[in-house]
């Protein structure tokens, strides 16, 4: 048995039909006891379900999901969506599985550096997504998660107050200007008019408080005066990415990692040789929309 690690949001209810390894205080557990390309019972559903809620990120190694069972599983999370950004048919049949390929001859400089939550600029953000790692280097191209509830939960009270009054708008402004710059990417020819979030969101079903802002989409906030809202961003930003608040997920093929897109950002490490193949299937679960 692996040591644990006990976490400030541990489960109080023991697991019977997975294991759950927390892996680090802030953030990610990894999985077991579970082949994801079989049916799953309603119980383990619900044991997974938990999981994700208690550490945020949750991992299933060595697994093998064709992009049929890939969707079966994140339809357990949500309704499966694609990105309203970037239209890739890369898989004819299953246009709603987004292909994240890096290749020789195929820099991807990668917009996904940016720590960001996803897709902030729709009026329902999505719940979260589920990444399929098909092919990597091991030890490139992590990907980080920072937690969004112990970053608000690390503020002053008089600051939380503050935030707690305030909304962002968020555009898909930056995302476009950052994909078009590289030909090597589909162009983005339209983005959706900006939409107004709050700063600080509930998450729906675990009810804790989570900042939501963030460097990809947000720009600014709209009780504010421009330069109190870029300075008071710059400190969001700086604050939320702390040590602390981030686990950093190294990949292996076969991984599958579904994160919480309610209550964290993400950022992938951009260190990765020229010639490194990395291969993700990602399904996204449709979100409701962020309230206070
Ligand atoms: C994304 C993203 C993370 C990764 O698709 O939005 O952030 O590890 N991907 O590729
Ligand atoms: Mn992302």
């Amino acid at each position: 048995m692996s040591q644990t690690i006990s976490t400030a949001n541990a489960p109080v209810a023991p697991y019977t039909r997975i294991t759950v390894r927390p892996m680090c205080a802030a953030a990610g557990a990894v999985i077991g006891g579970v082949d994801l390309s079989r049916p799953l019972d309603g119980e383990t559903v619900a044991e997974i379900r938990r999981a994700f809620l208690d550490h945020c990120v949750i991992v299933f190694r060595d697994q093998d999901l064709d992009p049929a069972r890939q969707i079966a599983f994140t339809e357990h999370f949500g309704k499966v969506e694609g990105h309203p950004l970037y239209r890739t048919p890369d898989i004819a049949e299953f246009p709603d599985v987004i292909v994240l390929e890096h290749k020789a001859g195929k820099f991807y400089k990668g917009k996904n550096k940016l720590w960001h939550s996803d897709v902030t600029v729709s009026e329902t953000p999505p719940l979260g997504s589920v990444l399929h790692c098909r092919a990597c280097w091991e030890g490139f191209a992590d990907t980080m998660f920072a937690n969004q509830y112990l970053a608000y939960e690390a503020l002053s009270d008089a600051m939380r107050g503050f935030l707690e009054g305030l909304t962002a708008e968020h555009s898909g402004a930056l995302n476009q200007t950052l994909n078009n710059a590289d030909p090597i990417n589909a162009r983005i020819e339209t983005i959706p008019d900006p939409v107004v979030h709050p700063v600080v969101r509930t998450h729906p079903e675990t009810g804790r408080r989570a900042l939501f802002v963030n460097p990809g989409f947000t720009y600014r906030i709209r009780e504010l005066t421009n330069e109190e809202s870029a300075n008071l961003l710059a400190f969001l930003y700086d604050h939320a990415v702390q040590h602390q608040f981030i686990y950093r997920h190294r990949w292996r093929p076969g991984d599958v990692a579904m994160f919480d897109n309610r209550c964290l950002m993400h950022s992938v490490v951009q260190d990765h040789p020229h010639d490194m193949h990395r291969l993700m299937h990602r399904t996204t679960a449709a979100g409701d929309r962020p309230y206070l």
